[in-house]
């Protein structure tokens, strides 16, 4: 034994992240990326005094309550924490950590790549050249709608939704926002702020999603508020799926209320509500938000400073519990 503390990591970490575990750890890695099922993960904790998972894993209380005595730590490679029980793991004193500012840059790009492709009909446009049967130029052909001057709302204005609001003002849009708290005018740089959500619905023209998916969000964006947005909005979802009630939105996306709309997660991933597909106005990516080489990276290297303050007795910067 090297005297080094052990952590289960659970999913293939970039190289760059492996090589630091490696040097100052002693790692239990996945090397072939395999999903493990929770008893297999209970199993795979005996000896180790730290866990660093991904949302894919699911850190229930009931899984919580079985990890051996020794983990301490939770140190996650994510930003989102939604898929570990927090109260669970303080009653047993283990520390959770997340990863926040990290990833803000490359969630927000696809954010807009989501604005865009369900604007811009990209998603259909895609398939239609691949699959060989775009047959002609006419202006009446693949018709969408435009970002440029139209009116942007954020639910959320953290760290992510803040950076859409700059990237979005790129493109000349109004952004107004909803958010528990509304931020100092600096913050804002221009920001429309809305006291409730209902308020704010009823003037985008774009619905962009930035919220955790905290118990009282879920669902947030259910048929009443959906009902609140102007005729033809465009709903994007970059945050979790567990913020929208997708029945609502699947008969807002077939009825013709909504345009469109662009998501990147959803309930259930990767077994998502099978309608979603089956629609041409939805642009579908497969929760790749953070997904650059310099994020996932900067993601590991953030888990591994939390861990390292962890065994050198000091508080890590993204505590969560
Ligand atoms: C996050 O960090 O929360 C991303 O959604 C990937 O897990």
């Amino acid at each position: 034994m090297s005297g080094k503390p052990v952590v289960l990591v659970t999913r293939k970490l970039p190289d760059a992240v492996e090589n630091r575990l490696r040097q100052d750890y002693e790692p239990l890695l996945n090397p072939h990326d395999r999903l493990y099922g929770a008893d297999e993960l209970i199993d795979l904790c005996k000896g180790a005094d730290a866990i660093m998972p991904c949302h894919t894993e699911k850190l229930t209380a009931g899984v919580i309550g079985r990890l051996p005595a020794g983990v301490k730590a939770i140190a996650n490679f994510s930003v989102g924490v939604d898929h570990v029980d927090l109260a669970a793991a303080a009653e047993r004193g283990i520390i959770v950590t997340n990863t926040p500012d990290v990833l803000s840059d490359a969630t927000a790009e696809i954010a807009i790549l989501c604005m865009l492709g369900a604007a811009r009909r990209a998603g259909e446009g895609d398939a239609l050249v691949r699959a060989a049967e775009w047959r002609d130029w006419s202006p009446a052909f693949m018709v969408g709608t435009q970002l440029t001057g139209k009116r942007l709302g954020i639910v959320g204005m953290g760290r992510v939704g803040q950076v859409v609001a700059r990237r979005a003002r790129g493109f000349d849009m109004e952004v107004h926002y909803h958010n528990r708290r509304r931020l100092d005018p600096a913050h804002e740089a221009g920001a429309i702020f809305h006291e409730t959500l209902e308020d704010l619905l009823p003037v985008c023209d774009f619905l962009s999603l930035h919220c955790p998916a905290s118990p009282e969000n879920k669902g947030l964006l259910n048929a009443a508020r959906i009902a609140l947005l102007p005729g033809g909005a465009i709903v994007v979802n970059t945050a979790r799926g567990a913020v929208i009630d997708d029945n609502a939105l699947i008969s807002a996306l077939k009825s013709g209320k909504l345009f469109a709309a662009g998501l990147d997660v959803y309930n259930d991933e990767p077994d998502i509500d099978p309608r979603y597909r089956d629609l041409t106005n939805t642009f579908l990516l497969p929760h790749i938000g953070s997904a650059t080489r310099e994020t996932r990276d900067a993601m590991g290297f953030r888990a591994l400073d939390n861990l390292d303050a962890i065994f050198a007795g000091r508080e890590p910067r993204d505590r969560v519990a």
